[in-house]
């Protein structure tokens, strides 16, 4: 099931919100190149631009809260480190099938495939609804 957008998760600046739906859209590019058949590659390409988008928009964020010298600052930098740590576990036995002999999404185990597809589905959401919302009184 993709990840539609809500308005409940709009923090209301507009290019962290702007990043938010671009990382929604390249989770649910996971999902979809998880689901039925389809080269690995493009799995692989899509893991790996869900995490560079996300090292991207979380300094970013970053910035703009040094800049607003927010006094959360330390909490919210330590709530991104785990959850790039979380993607890297939960993708790292997919990505391993580089090294390997498979072609198709269809060789994913299961095992790595509800490993991550569980993670995506509230990775990214509850960060927004519960982190990222602070600082909608800040920016
Ligand atoms: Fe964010
Ligand atoms: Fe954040």
């Amino acid at each position: 099931m993709p990840i539609i957008w809500r308005d409940a998760f709009s923090i209301g600046y507009r290019q962290i919100d702007n990043d938010h739906r671009h990382l929604i859209d390249l989770i649910n590019d996971v999902e979809t190149a998880l689901n039925g058949e389809h080269a690995l590659s493009r799995l692989f390409n899509a893991i790996e631009d869900l995490a560079e988008y996300t090292r991207r928009h979380f300094a970013f964020e970053e910035r703009l809260m040094v800049d607003a010298a927010y006094a959360n600052y330390d909490m919210h930098k330590l709530a991104h480190l785990e959850l790039i740590e979380q993607l890297k576990q939960a993708a790292q036995p997919i990505l391993d099938m580089k090294h390997g002999d498979a072609h198709s999404t269809l060789d994913v185990p299961q095992e790595a495939r509800d490993a991550l597809v569980g993670l995506l589905r509230h990775w990214l959401v509850d960060h927004i609804i519960k982190v990222d919302m602070q600082l909608k009184s800040v920016l």
